[in-house]
């Protein structure tokens, strides 16, 4: 049996003003027509029915889930009263798939993340799952880094442990380093055994708990606790509680740092998790002028700008380096080289109210 898990709880702030506290990036389609969670479902119905898919939330989230998937069993939207990061949110998935089944193989992905060949993707996934249903083994896919960027885990390999499988690379992962900083970046680089975590992991149900319950005891302990309430009318309130009381930490430096029986499969499907405005960049092609146009837009003279218009015209001219976003309530004007701060502006904004 195999189950997917998208983690869509994040609140992702890098893309404001498009995206907001109450509307992050997972939700909006500023990658085709569907927006990112649609897309999401759309990628993991190729392996697996609609039924066997979950979504894990936030409660704030709940309803843009179920307008944006109607289809989706509203009891496959897994609640969290809080956000703890992501240990917790792929915790109670686990509580959830443990009761379908102790060996059913959970596919935990993101929900914001552009893959460009579904083909290839699917066909990784398959593979790790084959992986996961060897044993207890913690398997993450892994994808050839092109840039220090400090935003990612890096999964260092060992090349001497490489099988092929289904045309697809496998290796022991040797240790798992969670955002580094930028000299330990370039570092890895540069060494050529390293690649970048995708955030999308391939486990059994019960390989994934007995690891908390050895790397994260606390966080076992409450689930411990919510599993004896699972379904019943006092759920909401012992939901509640025990997060109340976690640690806010990620599922990579809770359990993936630490873990010995880690395995990656090499992924190459074209992957972006587009973590800011310049991930526009990679995705859409540029203009003779090195810009990226979208929307209702007018340029003169305007050179290696992203520009996103909405419903109003928006006209530039003479400029350079520049990220303009036009929503109904916002402009946004942005030196490129200072969009990197976006959570250090937001936060000042939000002070000066
Ligand atoms: N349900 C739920 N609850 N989902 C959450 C929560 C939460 O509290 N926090 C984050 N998520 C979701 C986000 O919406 C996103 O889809 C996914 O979990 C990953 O969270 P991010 O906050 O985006 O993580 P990250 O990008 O900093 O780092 C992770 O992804 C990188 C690749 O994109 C790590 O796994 C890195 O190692 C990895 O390289
Ligand atoms: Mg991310």
């Amino acid at each position: 049996m195999i189950t997917g898990i998208i983690m869509a709880g994040g609140r992702g702030e890098r893309f404001w003003p498009k995206s907001r506290m109450k509307m992050p990036k997972q939700f909006l389609n500023l990658f085709g027509e569907k927006t990112m969670i649609q897309q999401t479902v759309d990628r993991l119905t190729k392996i697996m029915p609609l039924e066997n898919i979950f979504v894990v939330t936030n409660i704030d989230f709940v309803e843009l889930v179920s307008q944006q998937i109607p289809n989706l069993p509203r009891e496959n939207i897994l609640i969290e009263p809080m956000s703890k990061n992501t240990a917790a949110c792929i915790g109670i998935a686990a509580l959830r798939t443990e009761k379908i089944d102790r060996d059913s193989i959970m596919v935990v992905v993101p929900s914001d993340h552009v893959i460009k060949d579904e083909e290839k993707y699917i066909e990784a996934l398959e593979t790790a799952i084959q992986e996961a249903e060897k044993g207890d083994n913690l398997v993450i896919i892994g994808i050839k880094p092109t840039r220090p960027e400090t935003g990612y885990g890096y999964i260092n390999f060992d090349e001497n442990t490489k099988k092929v499988v289904n045309k697809n690379c496998v290796y022991k992962v040797e240790r798992f380093v969670e955002k580094p900083d930028y000299s330990t970046a370039i570092k890895y680089i540069r060494s050529g055994n390293y690649l970048w975590n995708s955030g999308m992991f391939i486990w059994k149900t019960s390989s994934i708990l007995s690891a908390m319950k050895k790397y994260m005891p606390d966080l076992y302990n409450s689930l411990e606790r919510i599993r004896e309430h699972i379904d019943s009318n006092d759920m909401e309130k012992v939901l509640y509680e025990e997060y109340s009381q976690l640690e806010s930490i990620s599922i990579d430096y809770g359990i993936m740092e630490k873990a010995k029986n880690v395995y990656v499969v090499l992924g190459d499907f074209g992957w972006d998790d587009v973590g800011s405005w310049l991930a526009i960049e990679r995705i859409y092609q540029k203009d003779e002028y090195d810009n990226v146009i979208k929307g209702n837009v007018f340029k003169v003279d305007t050179r290696n700008c992203i520009i996103m218009g909405e419903n109003r015209l928006v006209a530039v001219v003479g400029v350079e380096n520049l990220i303009v976003v036009d929503t109904e309530d916002v402009v946004f004007v942005c030196a490129k080289d200072k969009v990197q701060n976006m959570k250090d502006i937001l936060s000042q904004l939000k002070e000066e109210g």
